[in-house]
């Protein structure tokens, strides 16, 4: 018996195979689920990667800014799943001047491109599964801790904050349908998104150091394990909530 047997996901955010989403699908497709994908922008690179898992997943396209990719979702998506139990937003974008110190000058424009793709996105992708979602289920989203303000990850962590918070909204609206909603804050991970975070360095420098288990920075697996946790029925009471898959350094002081 598999954690997700029967279970039906949608899984957006693979870009490579060092996404947490890739790592999601593939721990998903291991416990029983099916998956579909979604891909943005260079969908020939996520359908090439998504051949490097188990089961080799359709890939559909996803731009979380487009309303007509949203308000076509469920359609497209119900030409391979005849319904959805569980919704993986693992999404994030900032233009440059968002990230890296560069707080106090940052345009709304960009502030706002970030809030869009990053916080916005959580529910226009929930409202745009909801259709196939009629037996209740689980969406997971990524986060990372705003609870406090780093270093470099400026209007990203304003976005995440706002993450954070939509997430006890949808958890709030949702529950009515048997959705559950919950997020994931990882800690630091060498992948795309983190890369192109001017500074970066200064997370994985200190995170390991700090983190009373220890944190493996090329490591995606503890928390597309957790992701695959909240999706599963292992969780059946828990919305609104925020797991922290960072080695622990959330509950330490300085
Ligand atoms: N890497 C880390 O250190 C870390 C830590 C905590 C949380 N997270 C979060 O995890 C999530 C996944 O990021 P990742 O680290 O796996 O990096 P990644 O670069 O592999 O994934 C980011 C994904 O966002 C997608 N995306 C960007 N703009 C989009 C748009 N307009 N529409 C649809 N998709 C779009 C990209 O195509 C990509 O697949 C993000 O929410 C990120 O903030 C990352």
């Amino acid at each position: 018996m598999g954690l997700l047997d029967g279970k039906r996901l949608l899984v957006t955010g693979v870009l490579t195979d060092a996404s947490i989403a890739f790592n999601v699908a593939k721990l998903a497709q291991e416990e029983g689920a099916q998956v579909v994908l979604t891909g943005f922008g260079r969908l020939s690179l996520v359908e090439r990667i998504a051949k490097r898992l188990p089961e080799p997943p359709p890939v559909i396209e996803l731009d979380v800014q487009n309303t007509d990719h949203l308000d076509t979702l469920a359609d497209r998506v119900g030409a391979h799943l005849d319904g959805l139990d569980g919704v993986v937003h693992s999404i994030g974008f900032a233009p440059q001047s968002c990230l890296g110190g560069n707080f106090l000058n940052t345009s709304w424009e960009d502030v706002a491109t970030a809030v869009h793709v990053s916080t916005f996105s959580f529910k226009s992708l929930a409202v745009a599964c909801l259709p196939l979602m009629k037996d209740g289920g689980a969406i997971v989203g990524l986060d990372f801790d705003a609870t406090k303000a780093w270093p470099v990850y400026d209007w990203m962590g304003v976005a995440k904050a706002g993450l954070e918070s939509c997430s006890r909204y949808l958890a709030r609206d949702l529950g009515k349908h048997g959705i559950r909603v919950n997020l994931v804050a990882a800690g630091p991970l060498r992948t795309m998104a983190a890369k192109s975070i001017p500074g970066f360095k200064e997370f994985e420098d200190s995170w390991p150091d700090r983190a009373p288990l220890g944190w493996d920075l090329a490591d995606t697996a503890p928390a597309a394990k957790a992701c695959v946790a909240l999706l599963s029925d292992w969780f059946p009471a828990t919305t609104g909530e925020i797991v922290h898959v960072d080695g622990g350094v959330h509950a330490m002081g300085a």
